[in-house]
């Protein structure tokens, strides 16, 4: 039991006591981050003359020996340190002695924590973001390849009218765009320094807070020294973005376990994503969608966890807010996990065309179309729109599409029905004819595909 606090103490904690206190089994992720803040922290303390010239390069020497170390395998974190703190101040003490013991001058855990996790946060949201960035390429080009790939366009999980596979995708690009703008915000706000907060009221020695904001990348340093201490609202804004990326991923997931099964057959997921039964040998499953659904789950839990531990929280540290890591960190691995597996599954994914088509127009995708056919011969959309009931329910009975019947079957139901009528609801004229901003024809889908090539190369 290696601990920076015993002064004060006449015995031992109690050893369950002390495990139970710990927190290096899961914040010995942060040792970057906490060697980048003591850097910062010593090369500001020499500079105002807290610290000599000669301690703050041997203790920026030790630090950088520590991370090299870490990095290459010869120095291991290991469990009787209290934190990754506790772990660097020891391990550095030991290395260049007195000097080591003048790092923590004018600087608490709380604001040194505080720092750890904002650095590790603000480099995962950038993380995230390129993740995100990766997928919505390999969605462009699968938009780019099926301008003209007709399906089912569904509402209520019926088929609703015809829209484009480009189109169908370009829904999901949005939603990553949306993601991508989340993340962008909260990396903007959360950018202040805490570090110079000390305990909680600040420090009576000359700490030059401006200078460690700027030299760690920050935009400024916090405004209010309690505040900083027990700040982790951009924790809770970050697991939010996670959580909404996660629904996103899911309800792709949702409709790409529908395609690939036997009944739609719109999708073939590719052996190098599927898995088999152990008892059923002609099963091809969909596991790596259904985790990423399932995965969803524990992503929204981190959220609400962390929700909740902060609701009861007073000014300024508890120990409560030690609970801010695990949640965080495995939604961090869980959703760059699950962007990752993904991406590889929508690039190596087939997709049946000719299923798609066909299931679009089995399906009076183009009922609309031919109501609007009317229209334009000049009947009014409300009696077209029963006109075109009337002949749905004739075709059901005829077991037919709009497109089978013949004309002189049409002009039983209307008169107005020409031969032009086969033309105005062939799949390719009704996607054709939507060409309202944001509608699946090909021309304004083409413009929007030129679009998102902007958007992702600037
Ligand atoms: N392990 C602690 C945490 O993660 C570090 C801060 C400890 N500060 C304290 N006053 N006990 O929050």
């Amino acid at each position: 039991m290696a601990q920076l606090w015993g002064g004060r103490f006449t015995k031992e904690t109690d050893k369950n006591v002390y495990l139970f206190n710990a927190s290096i089994n899961f914040d010995k992720r942060l040792y970057k981050q906490d060697i980048e803040g003591s850097i910062a922290h010593a090369t500001m303390l020499s500079r105002q003359g807290i610290i000599s010239e000669e301690e703050k390069d041997s203790i920026v020497k030790g630090l950088n020996d520590i991370r090299n170390e870490l990095e290459n395998g010869t120095l291991e974190i290991t469990e009787e340190y209290e934190d990754i703190h506790s772990f660097v101040e020891a391990k550095l003490t030991e290395r260049i002695g007195d000097a080591g013991k003048k790092l923590h001058t004018g600087r608490s855990r709380n604001d040194q924590v505080a720092l750890d996790m904002k650095l590790y946060i603000r480099n995962a949201v950038d993380e995230t973001d390129s993740r995100v960035k990766e997928l919505q390429g390999a969605l462009l080009k699968i938009m780019e390849d099926n301008l003209d790939t007709y399906m089912p366009g569904f509402t209520h999980m019926q088929k609703a009218q015809p829209v484009t596979l480009a189109h169908h995708t370009g829904a999901y690009f949005e939603m990553f765009i949306r993601d991508r703008s989340r993340l962008s915000d909260i990396r903007k706000r959360m950018n202040t320094c805490p570090l110079g907060s000390g305990a909680l009221a600040g420090t009576t020695y000359p700490l030059d807070r401006d200078f460690t904001a700027e030299f760690l990348g920050f935009d400024a340093p916090t405004g209010n020294s309690m505040d900083s201490v027990s700040d982790r609202d951009y924790i809770i804004e970050y697991l939010d973005a996670l959580s909404i990326i996660m629904m996103h991923l899911s309800r792709f997931c949702e409709e790409i376990i529908c395609w690939n099964s036997n009944e739609y057959r719109f999708v073939e997921i590719d052996d190098g994503f599927s898995t088999g039964s152990s008892i059923m040998p002609q099963k091809k499953n969909p596991d790596i969608a259904e985790l990423v659904r399932g995965k969803t789950g524990r992503v929204y839990g981190a959220l609400m966890g962390m929700l909740t531990t902060m609701k009861g929280i007073p000014l300024a540290y508890n120990k409560d807010l030690q609970e801010d890591k695990e949640g965080v960190f495995d939604a961090i691995d869980t959703v760059s996990e699950c962007l990752e597996m993904f991406t590889g599954m929508v690039v190596t994914m087939k997709f049946r065309r000719d299923v798609m088509e066909e299931s679009a127009k089995k399906g009076f995708t183009n009922a609309t179309d031919a109501a609007d056919y009317l229209v334009r011969k000049g009947m009014p959309f409300r009696d077209a729109h029963s006109v075109i009931g009337r002949l749905v329910l004739e075709c059901i009975d005829k077991d037919k599409s709009i497109e089978e019947m013949s004309l002189e079957e049409l002009k039983e139901i209307s008169s107005m029905f020409d031969e032009d009528i086969y033309e105005a609801v062939s799949m390719k004229t009704c996607v054709e004819r939507r060409l309202t901003k944001g509608a699946p024809g090909h021309k304004v889908m083409e413009e929007a595909v030129e679009a998102y090539k902007k958007y992702l190369a600037g």
